[in-house]
Order: C-alpha cells, then structure tokens, then sequence
C-alpha cells in the first residue's frame, strides 16, 4: 500500500508552510478581536467622558492595525498557496460549491472591507 504521506505530500516544504501560515491566520483573529473590542472601549469613553487620547491610546491602535494588516498578508498568501486564484476562471461551478464560494469570494472581500474600514478608523 502507497505510503499515506507520500501519497498527500503532507512532509512537503509548501504544505508544511501552508500549515503554519493556516496556524498563524487561524490564531491572529483574536488578537484582532482583543484589540479592536479595546480600541472601539477607548474611544467611546474617551469621546463620552471628552478626554485627550494617550499615547497608551494610540498604541492600541496601532496595534489594531498592525494586526489587521499581517492578517491580509497572511491571508493574500494563503489564498495564492492554496490556488484559489485558479477557481476565477470557473465562477459558474465555485458559487454553487458554498465552501469554495465562501473562500473565494465572500470572506476575501468582506475581510477586505473590514480592514480598509478598521484602517478608515483607527489611523491617526
Ligand atoms: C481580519 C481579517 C481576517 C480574519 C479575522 C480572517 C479569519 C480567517 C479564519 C478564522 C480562517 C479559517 C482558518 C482555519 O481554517 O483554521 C481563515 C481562512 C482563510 N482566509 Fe482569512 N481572515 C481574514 C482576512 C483574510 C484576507 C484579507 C484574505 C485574502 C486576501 C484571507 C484569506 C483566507 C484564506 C485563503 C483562508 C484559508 C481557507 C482554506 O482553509 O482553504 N483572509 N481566515
């Protein structure tokens, strides 16, 4: 019987980097989340309570920041390692597959609104 390793590849240096970059993006969300939720905090008390902002303030922004775009970089990566580029040019079949869809389409996009959004926001 073919070796189930060989057979998939699973020990190749691509799919091992895949793996890790699949790690790193899976993980990154909540840090994002942390400081987002404590960015939004922040500026509504600050705006409420009409205080200056600190420079511990614009920190958490900036990390906010920084967070969101290694997540894009991460995420542009993944998306060309993991081929999703080819599935443009078979549009018809990947929206009726709905995982294929999401990927492809609807997370990329919206993930991508969301961090021009939170960068429209929090650059200051
Ligand atoms: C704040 C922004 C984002 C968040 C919170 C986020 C979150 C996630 C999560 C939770 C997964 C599933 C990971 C897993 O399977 O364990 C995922 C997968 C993925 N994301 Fe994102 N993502 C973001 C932005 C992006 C962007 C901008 C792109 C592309 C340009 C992207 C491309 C991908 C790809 C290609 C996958 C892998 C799908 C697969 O398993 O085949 N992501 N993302």
């Amino acid at each position: 019987m073919a070796d189930p390793c060989e057979y998939l590849n699973l020990l190749s240096l691509p799919y091992q980097i895949i793996l890790y970059m699949e790690y790193l993006h899976s993980s990154l969300r909540y840090l994002i989340l942390v400081f987002l939720v404590g960015s939004i905090f922040i500026s509504f008390t600050k705006w409420r309570g009409n205080k200056p902002f600190t420079k511990g303030d614009k920190m958490t922004y900036l990390m906010t920041l920084i967070f969101c775009h290694v997540q894009l970089i991460v995420g542009l990566i993944l998306f060309i390692m993991k081929d999703y580029q080819k599935n443009f040019s078979q549009m018809g079949t990947i929206m009726k597959v709905p995982v294929l869809r999401f990927f492809t389409i609807e997370h990329t996009l919206m993930m991508l609104l969301a961090i021009i959004f939170i960068y429209w926001l929090f650059n200051c």
